[in-house]
């Protein structure tokens, strides 16, 4: 892993160019209905739906539009089929391996699954029984053995089983290694991370693989423990996975993160700060990540993805913060990660399960913290969206995202614990800063696209300034990274800080401390190009400068920063 960089340089690179090409601000809007209508606006999450729609075929659907002038009602029908419409279940069938899709290079990883023909509409049954999901660390022994239990049933199974534990890994590659085609755009892959299908997809992955070991076990109440990562209690590899002679064992982890090591949730490759100060930035974290920085659907659940979008158009809080470190965590310390820290062997980790149980959990816990505000999205892109699983019949099923919003409905509960980060908000280093007034920090027009080989300090504008109570609850004020170019291969994060005085970026817990960019890595790989939004109206009043005109933005590589560019900084103002 890429060590921090010591030095604190500010750029100086001078190249200014657009990092994005923005088609032409007209959009149509269609349904596979044929339904269409012709919209200029700008969408409630404050940027324009080209915005959204990645670089690739929506510019060239643009582009042809454009050259026929006006939008006739011939070249709408012909076009129509080809504009966003949800992300449709792969077609089993064309699963491909073989090519790293970046480097053209072979690819020894084989995920596709079993191919059958019949495929059923899934209808949640009705609940009869709840499934009770424990926390790990406070779960009996009983329960221990029956999890055991079911987990080494689930590894007896032949081979070709899609229940088989490996078949059951795969599912997570195949959906996550860039191995399916989308329906409708055979020119673009499906990837369920980094955007709105973070949440509703594990959540079905986790439902069939909880319910094969219900059944396994012949107990229709088995729920999966959770690790309670959130709460210090939990801050620890929980101790059923660490028994060697378990089902729940696996060998290929960082070995200097057994117990006791306290779990890092902003874990970058290297642990440079002691056990006390990791409890507290882990408390910071969680707190930005569910409260702080999610006003808004799109920056709690990720950005919109649909069939004709380029995967990874942008993750959500959770997703790239916590979540990813996690992962990182727990791999093996090696620059590929096996078996959590790499996408294509994540399933292959029994501890990876209960992750996915806590970042499910977690997904329930700030929809009840939303009260009256909207919880989900109500774009049929995302509610109607589909993907295809293997239940506990073995039977092939498709599922939609919208059955996945109520977990009760879907027959499960989580055993109720403290969340003490609803506390955590960071206090102030500096009130009234006077950094970003007296600092020799170049401005955004000057230094984009600028490499993340060295921190990156900013001055970025805003807008608006000293917005009154009433603003700053209709719309939240947000700082926009964009054009940010990885390489998927490669593990990589940058923290992001704002009128930090004290410029020691291993204590985050702080108001200064936005939050972070961070991606798991994957074995087949594309050079993509995302975004991050991090919310300003609560940091700003923390650090009691809402009346200034600028903010000095530092950008800090943790992980490879080599293999990060940015394309450009703003502030919006979304609701
Ligand atoms: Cu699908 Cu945490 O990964």
């Amino acid at each position: 892993m890429a060590a921090l960089p010591l030095s604190w340089s500010f750029t100086t690179t001078t190249t200014s160019a657009p990092f994005v090409t923005r088609p032409s601000r007209m959009l149509i809007d269609a349904k596979r209905s044929d339904r269409f209508q012709v919209s200029c606006e700008q969408n409630q999450t404050g940027s324009t739906r080209s915005d959204e729609i990645s670089h690739g075929k929506f510019d060239r659907r643009n582009v042809l539009l454009g050259m026929g002038g006006l939008f006739s009602a011939a070249n709408l029908v012909s076009a129509s089929s080809t504009f966003a419409t949800p992300l449709e279940a792969p077609d089993f069938t064309k699963c491909s391996k073989g090519t790293n899709l970046n480097t053209g290079q072979p690819l020894d990883v084989d995920c596709c699954p079993p191919v059958t023909t019949e495929i059923i509409d899934y209808k949640l049954p009705p609940v009869t029984k709840m499934r009770f999901r424990p926390a790990a660390h406070l779960a009996t022994k009983e329960y221990v053995a029956k999890y055991e239990k079911a987990v080494e049933l689930m590894k007896a199974l032949p081979a070709d089983d899609p229940r088989n534990f490996m078949q059951q890994a795969n599912v997570h590659c195949a959906y996550c290694n860039l191995t399916y085609d989308q329906v409708g755009d055979s020119d673009l892959k499906i990837q369920v991370h980094n955007s709105w299908h973070f949440y509703p997809w594990h959540r079905w992955y986790l439902y069939f693989y909880e319910r094969i070991l219900g059944k396994l076990i012949d107990d229709p109440t088995f729920g999966l423990p959770f690790w309670n990562w959130d709460n210090p209690k939990g801050m620890v590899m929980p101790a059923m996975f660490v028994n060697t002679s378990s089902s729940l064992f696996n060998a290929r982890r960082n070995q200097i993160h057994l117990p006791p090591a306290a779990t890092d949730l902003a874990y970058f490759g290297t642990q440079s700060v002691d056990t006390t100060q990791i409890i507290s930035n882990n408390l910071t974290v969680m707190y930005n990540e569910m409260v702080r920085n999610v006003q808004t659907l799109e920056d709690f659940y990720g950005a919109k993805y649909n069939t004709g979008t380029q995967p990874d158009p942008g993750p959500g809080t959770v997703e790239r913060g916590s979540h990813t470190a996690l992962h990182v965590w727990v791999g093996e310390a090696t620059s590929t990660g096996e078996d959590m820290g790499n996408f294509y062997s994540a399933g292959r980790e029994p501890l990876f399960f209960s992750h996915h149980t806590n970042v499910d959990r977690l997904w329930t816990i700030w929809r009840d913290l939303r009260g009256s505000k909207a919880k989900d999205f109500v774009d049929s892109d995302w509610l109607n969206a589909s993907y295809l699983f293997y239940d506990e019949n073995a039977q092939l099923v498709r599922v939609k995202v919208a059955d996945t919003l109520d977990n009760i409905k879907m027959g499960y509960e989580f055993q109720k614990v403290d969340t003490p980060w609803l506390k955590s908000r960071p206090v102030a280093r500096a009130k009234k800063s006077k950094i970003a007034s007296t600092t020799a920090a170049p401005s955004v027009d000057s230094i984009f696209p600028v490499k993340l080989d060295k921190v990156v300090k900013v001055l970025v504008p805003r807008p608006k300034k000293s917005r009154s109570k009433k603003d700053k609850e209709n719309e939240e004020e947000l700082l926009v990274i964009e054009g940010i170019e990885v390489d998927t291969a490669i593990f990589v994060k940058f923290d992001v800080f704002v009128n930090d005085e004290d410029d020691d970026p291993n204590t985050l817990d702080k108001a200064e401390y936005a939050g972070c960019f961070s991606l798991v890595p994957h074995k087949n790989s594309i050079l993509s190009k995302t975004k991050i939004r991090l919310g300003l109206s609560e940091l700003l009043e923390d650090l009691d400068v809402e009346d200034d005109e600028n903010i000095l933005v530092s950008l800090v590589p943790k992980a490879g920063g080599d293999n990060v560019t940015i394309g450009g900084i703003k502030i919006i103002y979304s609701s």
